[in-house]
């Protein structure tokens, strides 16, 4: 049992900024526990975000495929049918085997794993309320990294029941395709939850404030291309459009809407609404008040580069503190606080973190967008290639989006890479190495790339930058 004996390092939250956290701090020799208070570990991620989200993302293509193109692949298939309870089942087994394998990695690196909500009593002491209704349990402790993740921002006067009124976890768990369903946010968790219950057969109407989509990061040319192929695939858009209001008390839910440019108002009904307009950091029960720890005004837990709280022992973590609410940005950041404690330093490059929306095609991309380059004051060139110029998305009749790098005008060094693409989410991970070594477009160009491959679209838009593609 871990109550009594004093740990290094004890993690509150087991996400994947919390689990790689202690796995890192275990495999370093310190003795590690973390508290978990949902009852299975992986966090939002692995539970309600990232891994359901793409089970459901990866079911529905292949349904909508098999559906409506396939016949001109040559392939005829007759009496194509949902199984919506069967999609289901298909993505709580990969969430299953995908968070016991973190308990099972937990056993291997000794890694004690506490289930209960975890709340900070002192600078060296984390009291744990456990999830089986057991008695308190105290941890001492040398060290504290906290990992509590986010929650979805609710939209006031619209009551969440995660069956009408659905953030994402709703939404992944939805017992029957809508007839029609509203986004309130064209950001990634809209897009790709749109995605999904269009595909499947609802009316998805994305209402966003704003006159671009993706949410904040994505390059202005990728929205727009996004936008595009979207509403081809059925997704209708208001753009540049507020949601006033909401009443769910009838049988389904109706928003009344207002356009941000003429003022004009309408109401849109539907059986589902989902809610997508953030995140939000979780603080809940934590008792931050205890040690005087405080958050910014978006509920953000302040830190220095060191990941440390105004307790140099206290260190924060993912969601709940500064930078892009990502998985892989979490677990740099487990890792790097790990180190941190162990050995004094560690490091995440910022600069270098990729972004993906599992749509399809998929948007991938990496360091700066174009509206930041141009505000930086800096010159730079633009390269571009369309997929409808590249031999393999030909062959795969797959050819929607293209790739767009950003280079330094003087010394041709990459800035922003930025895809829309099939395979867009794999392809990118060239460019997150392109920028972690400080390569130029030519460096790019002229490396050798198999044909025929998507990547090779990534290679003629990097020979686009700094002179001719040969294909376009
Ligand atoms: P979390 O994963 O939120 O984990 C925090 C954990 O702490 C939770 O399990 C919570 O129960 C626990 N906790 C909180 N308070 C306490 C307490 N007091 N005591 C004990 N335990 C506590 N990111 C990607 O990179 N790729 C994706 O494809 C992707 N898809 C997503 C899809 C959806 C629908 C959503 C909602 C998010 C998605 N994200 C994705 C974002 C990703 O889930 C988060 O960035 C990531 O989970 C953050 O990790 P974290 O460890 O900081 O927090
Ligand atoms: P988001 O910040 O990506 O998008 C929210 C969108 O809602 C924005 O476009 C915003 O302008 C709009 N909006 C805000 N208030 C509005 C209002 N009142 N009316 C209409 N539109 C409004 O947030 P989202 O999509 O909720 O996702 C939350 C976080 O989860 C993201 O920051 C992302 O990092 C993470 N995530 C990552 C995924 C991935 O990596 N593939 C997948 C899903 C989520």
């Amino acid at each position: 049992s871990s109550e009594g004996t004093e740990h290094d390092v004890v993690v509150i939250g087991g996400g994947p900024g919390g689990y790689v956290a202690a796995i890192k701090a275990a495999q370093l020799g310190l003795k590690t526990a973390c508290v978990e208070k949902r009852g299975a570990l992986g966090g939002t991620c692995l539970n309600v975000g990232c891994i359901p989200s793409k089970s459901l993302l990866n079911n529905s293509h292949i349904y909508h495929q098999i559906k409506h193109d396939v016949k001109h692949r040559g392939i005829d298939v007759e009496g194509v049918s949902l199984n919506l309870e069967g999609m289901m089942a298909a993505k709580d087994k990969s969430v299953k085997g995908l968070t016991s394998g973190i308990e099972t990695l937990f056993k291997m690196n000794g890694v004690d794993y506490v289930k209960g909500t975890g709340s900070i009593a002192n600078e060296t002491e984390v009291k744990v309320q456990p999830l089986d209704g057991g008695s308190e349990i105290s941890l001492k402790t040398k060290n504290i990294i906290i990992a509590t993740g986010s929650e979805a921002t609710p939209f006031p006067g619209l009551e969440i029941d995660e069956k009408k009124v659905v953030t994402s976890t709703g939404a992944i768990a939805l017992s029957e395709v809508p007839k029609k369903m509203i986004v309130i946010g064209g950001g990634i968790i809209g897009l790709e939850m749109g995605s999904v219950w269009s595909r499947l057969g609802a009316e998805v109407t994305v209402v966003e404030f704003l006159e671009a989509i993706g949410g904040p990061g994505m390059d202005a040319d990728m929205a727009k291309t996004m936008q595009r192929i979207l509403a081809k695939q059925g997704i209708k858009f208001k753009m540049a459009t507020k949601v006033l209001s909401g009443d769910a008390s009838g049988e389904g839910v109706s928003l009344n809407i207002e356009s941000v440019k003429n003022g004009k108002t309408e109401t849109l009904d539907a059986d589902v609404v989902l809610v997508a307009i953030g995140r939000r950091p979780y603080t809940e029960g934590l008792g931050l008040e205890n040690v005087g720890i405080e958050t910014d005004e978006r509920g953000r837990i302040i830190i220095d580069q060191e990941y440390r709280t105004k307790h140099s022992n206290i260190r924060v973590i993912g969601d709940v503190t500064f930078g892009a609410m990502l998985a892989h940005k979490a677990e740099e950041e487990g890792i790097a606080a790990a180190e941190f404690i162990k050995k004094g330093y560690g490091h995440v490059n910022y600069g270098a973190i990729p972004s993906v929306m599992y749509t399809h095609p998929e948007a991938a991309w990496v360091g700066q967008t174009e509206q930041e380059v141009k505000k930086s004051g800096k010159e730079y060139v633009v390269g571009t290639f369309p997929f409808i110029a590249n031999s393999r998305a030909k062959t795969n009749l797959d050819t929607d989006g293209m790739v767009k790098f950003i280079a330094d005008k003087e010394t041709d060094r990459v800035l922003g890479i930025h895809i829309v693409g099939a395979n867009a989410g794999e392809m990118i991970a060239e460019g997150v190495l392109a920028i972690e070594y400080g390569a130029s477009s030519e460096d790019i160009a002229r490396t050798s790339h198999a044909h025929p491959t998507l990547s090779e679209a990534f290679k003629e838009a990097a020979m686009a930058t700094y002179d001719k593609a040969i294909h376009a």
